[in-house]
C-alpha cells in the first residue's frame, strides 16, 4: 500500500507496518473519550480506533502538537500555524511564517474532521493521516527538523519516555510512534456542532436570510462544497488564474490536465479561516463571492461549471455570507480538550 506520494522516502517505508488502515466501509465505533462519529456524518476514512489509539494517544499527541521544541530551533509548534480559535487555521497571514521567518508556500488550512480526509494538502500530495505530520516537521519553511534528531531529543527529555510508555507500552521512542500520537490528536478534532449542524439534526432553525443563503449555496456551490463536510475532496480549478505560479494538483500527478487545480476545501468554520484560497489571496468572504460572481479567470483547466461566473446579485451575496456564518462551530473553538496543555 502506498501512503504518500511525496516527502521523505526513507521514512515512508518504516511507517507502513502498523499504520495504514483506511476504512473499508465497516461501521466505525466510539474508540476514545474524545472521538465520536456524529450521527449525521458519513463513516470516516480511517478506522477511528487505530487512529485514536485511545485517549492516551490523544493526550500525548496534543503535547507534541503544541511543543515548539519539535522544531529545529525550538521556536515553532504545529499550534503556531494552526490555532484553535481559528478552527486550527492560520489567521495571521496569507502564507504562514515558519522557522527563521521563512515563508511557507501556501495558506495553512483549518484542521477539522481530518479523519474523513482521503488526501491532505492543497495538492493532495499526502494520502494518509499518520504520514501527514512528517511534512511540517521536516519542511525547511515550517519546522525544519530531522526525524532522527527529534527522536533523540524526545528520548532524552525527562517526561516524554514515560508518556510514550503509557501509550505504547515501551519507553523506546521512534518516529512512527510520534506520528501515530500526533495523528490521534489531529484526527480527533471533529467539528459537528455549528448552527448548521443543529439545523440538519432538527435542533435549531435557520433565519429567513440564512435559509435563502442555504438554497443559493445548494444551487451554486454544493456541486463542489458538498455534504456535511462541505467538500467532495476533488481537485478543481475555480478560476483564480490564467497561468499558474503554483501548479497545484499537477505538482503531484505531473499531468497537464491538473494544472492549477487545488483540493476543494471544507467550508466548516469558514468565517474564521480567512484569508482564503491556497495562497490566502482573498481577504474576506464577501470578496470570495465577488470572485465567483464577477472575477472568474479563464484557463484550460477551469471548471466547466464556473466558465460563465455565478452571477450573484448583492442580495444573494448577503444571504450566502449569512449562511456561511452558520458553519461556525463555537463549541469546538472553546473546547478545552483541544487547548494548549
Ligand atoms: C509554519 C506553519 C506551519 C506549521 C508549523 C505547521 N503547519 Fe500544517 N500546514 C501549513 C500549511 C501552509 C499547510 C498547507 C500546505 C500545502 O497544502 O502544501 C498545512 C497543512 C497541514 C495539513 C493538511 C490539511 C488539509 O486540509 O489537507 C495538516 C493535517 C497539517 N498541516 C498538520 C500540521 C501538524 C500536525 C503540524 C505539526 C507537526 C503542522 N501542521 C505544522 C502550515 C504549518
Ligand atoms: C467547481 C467547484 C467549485 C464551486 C462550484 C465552488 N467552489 Fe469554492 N472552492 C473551490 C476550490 C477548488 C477552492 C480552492 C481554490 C484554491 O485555493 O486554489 C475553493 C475555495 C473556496 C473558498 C475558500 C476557502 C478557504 O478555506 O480558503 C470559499 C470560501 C469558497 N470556495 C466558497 C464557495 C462558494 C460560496 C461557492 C458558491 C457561490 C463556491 N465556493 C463554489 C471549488 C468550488
Amino acid at each position: 500500500m502506498i501512503c504518500v506520494e511525496r516527502t521523505v522516502g526513507l521514512f515512508v517505508l518504516l511507517l507502513f507496518a502498523a499504520a495504514c488502515s483506511k476504512n473499508d466501509g465497516q461501521e466505525p465505533s466510539k474508540a476514545s473519550d474524545v472521538f465520536e462519529v456524529p450521527a449525521h456524518f458519513p463513516p470516516p476514512v480511517y478506522h477511528v480506533g487505530e487512529v485514536g489509539i485511545g485517549s492516551g494517544g490523544f493526550e500525548l499527541g496534543k503535547r507534541l502538537f503544541y511543543d515548539s521544541r519539535l522544531s529545529r530551533d525550538g521556536t515553532i509548534s504545529c499550534g503556531s500555524c494552526h490555532a484553535q480559535v481559528h478552527a486550527f487555521a492560520d489567521h495571521s497571514s496569507a502564507l504562514s511564517v515558519g522557522i527563521d521567518g521563512n515563508i511557507s508556500k501556501r495558506n495553512a488550512p483549518a484542521l477539522t474532521n481530518l479523519a474523513w480526509y482521503p488526501d491532505f494538502m492543497w495538492d493532495g500530495g499526502i494520502n494518509h493521516i499518520e504520514v501527514m505530520p512528517i511534512a511540517p516537521l521536516t519542511d525547511p519553511n515550517e519546522m525544519d527538523n530531522d526525524l532522527s534528531e527529534l527522536v533523540n531529543y524526545l528520548q532524552q527529555n525527562t517526561a516524554y519516555p514515560d508518556e510514550f510508555e503509557e501509550v505504547f507500552g515501551s519507553k523506546q521512542i521512534d518516529s512512527q510512534k510520534i506520528l501515530l500520537a500526533i495523528a490521534a490528536f489531529q484526527g480527533s478534532i471533529v467539528s459537528y456542532r455549528s448552527k448548521y449542524d443543529d439545523y440538519l439534526t432538527g435542533q435549531s432553525q435557520l433565519s429567513a436570510l440564512e435559509m435563502d443563503g442555504k438554497n443559493i449555496f445548494e444551487a451554486q456551490c454544493s456541486s463542489c462544497h458538498s455534504g456535511v463536510l462541505l467538500t467532495d475532496f476533488s481537485f478543481r480549478n475555480n478560476g483564480l488564474d490564467s497561468t499558474f505560479a503554483d501548479a497545484g494538483r499537477a505538482t503531484i500527478t505531473q499531468n497537464e490536465a491538473d494544472m492549477g487545480k487545488f483540493k476543494v476545501p471544507s467550508l466548516r468554520n469558514v468565517s474564521l479561516t480567512n484569508p482564503y484560497m491556497h495562497d490566502g489571496r482573498i481577504p474576506t468572504l464577501r470578496q470570495v463571492l465577488d470572485h465567483y460572481s464577477e472575477g472568474i479567470v479563464e484557463s484550460k483547466t477551469l471548471d466547466e461549471s464556473l466558465r460563465d461566473g455565478l452571477a450573484l446579485t448583492e442580495a444573494e451575496k448577503d444571504a450566502l455570507v449569512a449562511f456561511l456564518q452558520t458553519l461556525t462551530d463555537y463549541e469546538l473553538l472553546g473546547d478545552s480538550r483541544f487547548h494548549e496543555p
